[in-house]
């Protein structure tokens, strides 16, 4: 049978883009376009459409648009990410928030755009050391994504050594069964660190998200997440997020995304890494 020609240049990928934009907040880029492409061209084939029709297809249908959403978001993660903001977050925001918080004895954290469970799942790691020998306190990290397979994928727990590049040698062997060597298979991560984290299948430009977050929260980490959208939607995330925060809680973002956020209440914390800021008490 002979290849079947792509099309060079699709109408309606504007309008599957657009529909991309009001539902996730995604903004329309050549990297997103590109990886539109190929899952297009691999769904039209499979469903027996063109691709014209499919984009017009997809562009309508909530569940369709979420396929297509689930198989071009980005979701590069490690342990770690940025290894100098979760050593800070280890040595002086967690120790700062649980001396404030002694009296409640609560913390809740939250990853949002938690891809495969590896940010999440380093934050519990951290209230591990921190808080592990008292019982009395009250941990609760959720974790959300709009990915259901990397949802899955975190609630496996299960991780390949090269996933724990970043991790401190001393929390990866305390915490992960099994991980001696790059090429060994799979680590599965103590049990003891799934217990505090809640994993949630929801889209953070959705507001009904908003409406029923089981907040407020001390820490909100939403790295690699903003970068990929537009600007209405860092707006309104990011005031959001900044809600969403308990008074004297911390917002982090990656390092390169500092330059995103622009809230009245959310103050660059010049003592810690790019990325930090701090919520008015
Ligand atoms: C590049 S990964 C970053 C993961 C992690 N935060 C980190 O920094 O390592 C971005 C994650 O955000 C998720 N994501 C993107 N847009 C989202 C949205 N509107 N709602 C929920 N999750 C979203 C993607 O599915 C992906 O897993």
């Amino acid at each position: 049978m002979p290849a079947r020609k792509r099309q060079p240049s699709n109408p309606h990928f504007p309008l599957l883009e657009r529909a991309l934009a009001d539902v996730y907040g995604w903004a329309p880029n050549v990297g997103l376009r590109a990886a539109l492409q190929a899952v297009v061209t691999d769904k039209a084939r499979r469903l027996l459409f063109d691709e014209v029709t499919y984009c017009r297809v997809a562009a309508q249908s909530p569940g369709e648009l979420h396929s297509v959403a689930e198989e071009i978001a980005l979701g590069e993660t490690s342990f770690f990410r940025e290894p100098e903001q979760f050593r800070a977050l280890w040595h002086l925001v967690l120790p700062e928030l649980i001396e404030k918080r002694s009296g409640v004895k609560r913390l809740r954290l939250w990853s949002a755009g938690c891809s495969t469970g590896e940010e999440p799942f380093s934050l519990a790691m951290l209230l591990e050391d921190l808080l592990g020998d008292a019982p009395d306190w009250r941990l609760e990290i959720l974790a959300v994504d709009l990915r259901s397979k990397a949802l899955l994928h975190a609630s496996q727990g299960r991780y390949h050594p090269l996933q724990l590049r970043n991790l401190d040698p001393t929390l990866r062997d305390r915490f992960f069964h099994g991980v001696y060597a790059p090429d060994a298979p799979p680590g599965e991560l103590d049990r003891r660190l799934r217990r505090n984290i809640r994993l949630r299948h929801a889209n953070l430009y959705d507001p009904h998200l908003w409406q029923h977050l089981p907040g407020p929260f001390d820490v909100i980490v939403c790295s690699n997440v903003l970068t990929h959208m537009h600007h209405t939607a860092i707006q309104q995330t990011t005031t959001r997020l900044q809600q969403a925060l308990a008074p004297g809680g911390y917002l982090l973002v990656g390092s390169t995304e500092a330059g995103l956020v622009a809230q009245p209440r959310l103050r660059p914390s010049p003592t810690l890494p790019g990325g930090f800021f701090h919520r008015n008490e």
